[in-house]
């Protein structure tokens, strides 16, 4: 099915070179484009020689037309945005699905510019629908792909559109790129905007040679789809990259999502279903910057490589729970600790030393974001609620009623014993990877899985694993542990 065209496209708009910075402007060559997937020395910044190492002497590709995969859902549509705003020339086509996540309405600011809106198109279409995409492909110079089903309890309660996504899509797509390499001689720009899902919870901040140890649907659907982008760096010599992102937060993120469902949940003083002890860590990146650093990769990325995108402040679940109920007024008897999502990550964390080396670090703190977050929810209650009805209910029953009956007010503890705080219930797979744990299983729903010995982050509170996380970045006294109902 060839998908609806709506919006305009400018005719040939005019293609303004960017001068940003001391970057050459030649645009990318053959040469330039040839395969390298990522290496042991790619990775290594302290290593590297070659132009990849720093965006001065890195070549600055332009592009005059994207296709814009996923660009209707929430970091895809910061993306466009963010491009679309700078008035380059640059003309982008978006292909999005819309599927319950993609919302043509994250993209109204570029609609309502009449100047962005005559460089913007929107096809709706499947990734994976080659006769949607590769005419498509025809015109574009780069492509990023941000199409996926993206939310992983998604993927427990049902896997399937994450594979036909995730997997034959992204085939779907390099396929078009193969065959537009070999009709114009040279490769276009693909990139893949990927997750550190991919390496599975791990002990400490990972760099891009770290094996791929996905632990849910979601993120093992993620890992096939990076494979397949390397394999056609490798084999037919695309021009092709991944970006794989940490925790991404800000405004237009769906409400299924941690911080938008805790936020939108205590706007309508409804229940806060904290998983399992709340003690796991995320490292949280603000949309503008994880859109910043996709555009930084597409323009200075070497060939081939893969580029982590760490966040801005890596925090325990408690944490960014307390800050949220403090900016908005909210009381910690919304909190309710609830039976954990199985094979629940214990930690995400990156080592962004490479695309440090690039030139690219995150802007945003995460206090500063996480204002700006609540504020806007606040402010586009227009937003979110349609979001919350329909469909919404359905998932919530699916993924919550059970969860909330079995659940209690929240309490700070480390009972070892508590199988809602870090207890062998409740948290069946404490083992982080690399510790024997790689793909340890809890049983659904958290209760029932073989009894784990807590380990000493679990003992001591609020701490992560020891002495891993950034300097300064997370005190144990962050977390009110005293504040919750049940904690007197
Ligand atoms: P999202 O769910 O908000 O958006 C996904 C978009 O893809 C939606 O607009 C949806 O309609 C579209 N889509 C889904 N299936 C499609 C298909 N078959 N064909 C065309 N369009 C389709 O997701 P997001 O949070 O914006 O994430 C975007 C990408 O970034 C995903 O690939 C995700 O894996 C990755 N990522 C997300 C995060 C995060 O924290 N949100 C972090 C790192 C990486
Ligand atoms: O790390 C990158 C990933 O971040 C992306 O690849 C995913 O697309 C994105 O959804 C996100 O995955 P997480 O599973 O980490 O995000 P989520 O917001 O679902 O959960 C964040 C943490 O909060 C996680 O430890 C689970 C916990 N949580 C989440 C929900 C929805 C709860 O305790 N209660 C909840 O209701």
């Amino acid at each position: 099915m060839t998908g609806a065209m709506t919006g305009a496209m400018a005719g040939e708009a005019s293609r303004v070179r960017r001068t940003t910075g001391a970057g050459s402007l030649a645009r990318a060559t053959t040469d330039e484009a040839s395969p390298a997937w990522a290496t042991t020395d790619e990775a290594s910044p302290a290593r590297a020689t070659s132009d990849e190492a720093s965006p001065a002497r890195a070549t600055e590709r332009s592009f005059s037309h994207l296709l814009v995969c996923g660009g209707a859902g929430f970091i895809g549509s910061a993306f466009v945005r963010r491009l679309l705003a700078r008035g380059d020339g640059t003309r982008i086509t978006v292909l999005d699905k819309l599927t319950y996540a993609g919302n043509l309405a994250n993209l109204d600011p570029v609609r309502a510019d009449p100047y962005q809106a005559a460089r913007f198109r929107f096809v709706r279409g499947d990734i994976a629908d080659r006769a949607t995409v590769w005419p498509l492909l025809a015109e574009a110079d780069a492509v990023v792909n941000f199409a996926a089903e993206s939310h992983v309890d998604r993927s427990i309660l049902d896997s399937e559109a994450f594979l036909a996504t995730g997997v034959l899509g992204v085939h779907v797509l390099l396929e078009g790129c193969r065959r537009e390499l070999e009709r114009r001689g040279r490769s276009i720009r693909y990139l893949q905007v990927s997750t550190d899902e991919v390496y599975g919870s791990v002990d400490a901040p990972v760099s891009e040679d770290a094996p791929l140890r996905p632990r849910s649907p979601y993120a093992a659907a993620k890992a096939a789809g990076d494979l397949l982008v390397a394999s056609y760096a490798v084999t037919f010599g695309l021009d092709a990259l991944v970006t794989r992102g940490a925790n991404t937060y800000g405004p237009y993120q769906h409400p299924e999502k941690l911080i938008p469902l805790f936020v939108t949940n205590a706007i309508d003083g409804l229940p806060l279903p904290l998983y399992g002890d709340g003690l796991q860590r995320r490292d949280w990146l603000y949309v503008d910057d994880h859109a910043a650093a996709i555009e930084h990769v597409l323009r200075y990325g070497a060939p081939g490589a893969v580029y982590n995108v760490p966040g801005a402040g890596e925090r325990a679940n408690r944490e960014i729970v307390a800050r949220l109920l403090e900016l908005l007024g909210a009381p910690w008897d919304l909190v309710r600790q609830v039976p954990d999502r199985p094979g629940h990550d214990r930690r995400y964390a990156l080592d962004g030393r490479k695309l440090a080396a690039l030139g690219w670090r995150p802007q945003v703190h995460l206090d500063e974001g996480l204002a700006r977050t609540v504020a806007w929810y606040r402010g586009h209650e227009a937003w979110w609620r349609p979001l919350k009805s329909g469909e919404w209910e359905e998932y919530w029953r699916r993924q919550y009623a059970a969860r909330l009956a079995a659940g209690r007010p929240f309490r700070a503890g480390d009972d070892a014993e508590d199988p809602l705080n870090g207890g062998p219930a409740g948290i069946a797979e404490e083992r982080p990877a690399g510790r024997g744990g790689g793909l340890a299983e809890a049983a659904p729903n958290g209760v029932g899985g073989e009894p784990a010995e807590p380990t000493d982050g679990e003992r001591s509170g609020f701490h992560g694993p020891a002495g891993d996380g950034p300097a300064g970045d997370c005190p144990a006294g962050d977390v009110p542990a005293g504040d919750g109902p049940g904690a007197a």
